[in-house]
Parts: structure tokens; sequence; C-alpha cells
């Protein structure tokens, strides 16, 4: 008797144990990936800062804002990339990757100024170099906002 009490006490603060111990599991793994996310979120930006400054800076500037030395030459003045999420609300990832290859039209009519940069990825680097490339500029971009 006194062995099957001790052994019902022993599974129960077992599953208690067990129950306690679940949350924090998952609690450390969702930090991890967290972390995780951070950490290529980093890297993401870091890339796409490098490309930025060799193919974008030259209209929008260095610092984003719009005022490269192409700028004045411009019918329209570039827009100042770190005031996206300010002027949307939210920061539109999805529009942004469009924008920068090339399938949304910046304007609905006329001209668009914005070079189309999808199809100089590609040409560059392959269908995978262009979606990181675009993917690696809209981070830099995110990372930028005011
Ligand atoms: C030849 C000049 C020029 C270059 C180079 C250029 N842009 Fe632009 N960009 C513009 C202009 C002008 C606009 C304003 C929209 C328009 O064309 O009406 C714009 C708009 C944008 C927008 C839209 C912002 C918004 O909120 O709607 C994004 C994003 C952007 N550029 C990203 C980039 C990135 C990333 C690069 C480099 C890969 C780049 N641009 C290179 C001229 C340029």
């Amino acid at each position: 008797m006194a062995r099957k009490v001790i052994a019902l006490v022993a599974i129960s603060v077992g599953l208690f144990l067990i129950f306690q111990a679940a949350p924090s599991v998952e609690g450390v793994a969702g930090e991890q990936d967290k972390a995780k996310s951070e950490k290529q979120m980093k890297k993401g930006a870091e890339m796409g800062s490098k490309i930025f400054m060799q193919y974008c800076a030259s209209c929008h500037g260095v610092d984003a804002k719009g005022g490269g030395p192409v700028a004045a030459s411009l019918k329209k003045p570039p827009s100042d990339l770190t005031m996206v999420e300010k002027v949307d609300g939210k920061f539109p990832t999805l529009r942004i990757q469009r924008v920068i290859g090339g399938e949304d039209v910046v304007e609905p009519h006329g001209t668009r100024e914005m070079p189309v940069w999808g199809s100089f990825f590609r040409r560059k680097g392959g269908e995978g170099f262009a979606k990181m490339d675009i993917t690696n500029l809209t981070t830099y971009i995110e990372s930028i906002q005011q």
C-alpha cells in the first residue's frame, strides 16, 4: 500500500514537473528563434546596406533620405526611404520588395524614374540572388526607419 502511494505521488510530481517545464521550454525556444531572427535581420541589413551604397545611394543618398548626387537631374525626387513606415503606418515589406523588383510601378501613370532592379539582379546572379538582394535591401530599408 505504502509503495503504491509513493508510486502515485512520484507519478503526479513527475507530471507536475513536466507540465511546469513545458511552457519554459517553449519560452526558451521562442527566445532562441527571436535571437536567431534578429541575427538574420542584422546580417540581411548589413548585406543590404552594401548593395544600397553601390546601386541606390546615387539617387536616394547614402543616408537614404533622397538627396543623392543624381537626384537633382530627376523629374521626381527619390523617396526618403527612412520615412516609409511613417507614411504607410506600418512597414510595407511586400510593397517595398515589389517596388525594388519592379513588379509595382511606383505611380499609376507615366514613366517610372525608379529603375527596375529585379531584372538587373537576376542578370547579375540569377533568380535566387535577385530574391536575396531584394530581401536584403528591404531588410536594410526596414532597419533605417525613423
Ligand atoms: C535613378 C535614380 C534611382 C536609383 C538609382 C534608385 N532609385 Fe529608388 N526611387 C527613385 C525615385 C525617383 C523614386 C520615387 C518614385 C517615383 O519614381 O515616382 C524612388 C522610389 C523608391 C522606393 C519607393 C518608396 C516608397 O515608399 O514608395 C523604394 C523602396 C526605392 N526607391 C528603393 C530603391 C533601391 C533599393 C534602390 C537600389 C537598388 C533604388 N531605389 C535605386 C530613384 C532611384
